[in-house]
């Protein structure tokens, strides 16, 4: 089979390479193996390749933390043979998915109804259920309370918004390009503000006087630490991205005084403190929201395998204006 490999961490355009004619890996005991179909390219992908990741493999590795796939056997155990034939969602943590099979454990893999497409089934993990879990599992923001989300036009940004939308709770969304103001308003933010126009908390405060109960981070930094200075007496904000690779500097002061609270979350150690009929209940809300549109991923371009290296050189190009896919093989 084909795979794509790295030997050293680095940029992902220059370390990735094929690998043509290894053989398919072996699932042992409770794990499938999965013919893949499709892969997107995430950043949580790209800072694994860069070694800037909470995981670091044994070299040489595999990337593709996600996917989707058809089940083609099993090393055994009652839920892998449940799985065989199915079209999956794949999560794989251990040997990546960006190669035609992949091998992972039962419980790891999700069937998908036919009428979800490829592309929706790739990515239906990492960023619907991150959205999810962080606004309503962890922070559980209620009906008519304000969050705010810096990097809100990407695409789990956009899934926030739609959330906020469906569900009732109030986004304030920071962009760094003027032109995504209209879409996101669109998508049902209740406001956009550009980064640029101003300092993140005075351009808050002017929407929401006291500041924000809520807000989420994925970019650090100087913006990490203004999303910071926006809550409100009381306010909590999860940091879950590290898009900047700068720290955030808040003085202590701030946090004593305004009774804050701001914690990492990461979707995989979470989901690991999650017992079985929690994840199985994810599953079944981000299926729904997805049919609905409101987890949706949008693409904008596709490559094969082969091309691995302009695939991950789109994925780190600002304004990419959506995922990037790896298609790996056909139904
Ligand atoms: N902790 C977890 O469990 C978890 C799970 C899922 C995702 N994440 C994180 O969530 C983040 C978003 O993921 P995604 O799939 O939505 O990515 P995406 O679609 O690539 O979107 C990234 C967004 O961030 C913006 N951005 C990138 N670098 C920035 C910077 N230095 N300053 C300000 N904005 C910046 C981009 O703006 P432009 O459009 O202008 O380029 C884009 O809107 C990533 O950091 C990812 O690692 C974390």
């Amino acid at each position: 089979m084909k795979r794509v490999v790295f030997d050293r961490f680095g940029p992902p355009a220059e370390v990735l390479r094929i690998e043509d004619d290894v053989p398919a890996p072996q699932p042992g005991f409770g794990e499938v193996l999965v013919r893949m179909l499709a892969s997107p390219v995430n950043p949580s992908d790209l800072m694994y390749v860069a070694g800037k990741y909470g995981l670091k493999p044994a070299l040489p590795a595999t990337p593709g933390f996600e996917g989707v796939g058809v089940v083609e056997a099993t090393g055994g155990g009652p839920l892998a043979w449940w799985r065989k034939g199915k079209r999956v969602a794949v999560i794989n943590d251990r040997i990546g998915n960006w190669a035609e099979y992949t091998v992972t454990k039962a419980r790891q893999v999700v069937p998908v109804p036919d009428e979800m497409s490829d592309e929706q089934a790739a990515s239906f993990f990492v960023n619907p259920a991150t959205a999810l879990a962080m606004t309503q599992d962890v922070l559980k923001v209620p009906r008519g309370a304000w969050l705010l989300q810096s990097a809100a036009g990407g695409e789990l940004g956009k899934m926030v918004i739609r959330l906020g939308y469906k569900l009732a709770f109030r986004t304030i969304n920071v962009v760094r390009r003027r032109e995504q103001v209209e879409e996101l308003k669109k998508l049902g933010a209740d406001h956009v503000i550009v980064e640029s126009d101003g300092p993140i908390p005075e351009q808050v405060r002017k929407l929401v006087p006291d500041g924000v109960r809520y807000a989420i981070d994925p970019v650090g930094g100087a913006t990490g630490a203004q999303v910071i200075a926006s809550l409100s007496h009381g306010g909590r904000c999860l940091l879950y991205g590290s898009l900047s690779d700068e720290p955030v500097s808040v003085h202590p002061r701030y946090f004593i005084g305004n009774d804050l609270r701001v914690e990492g979350f990461w979707l995989g150690a979470w989901a690991k403190k999650q017992g079985v009929l929690t994840m199985l209940k994810l599953f079944r809300r981000v299926r729904a929201l997805m049919r609905e549109g409101v987890l949706q991923t949008h693409f904008a371009a596709t490559y094969p395998l082969e091309d691995v290296a302009k695939a991950v050189e789109h994925a780190a190009a600002p304004g990419k204006g959506g995922k990037v896919l790896l298609r790996i093989g056909v139904r």
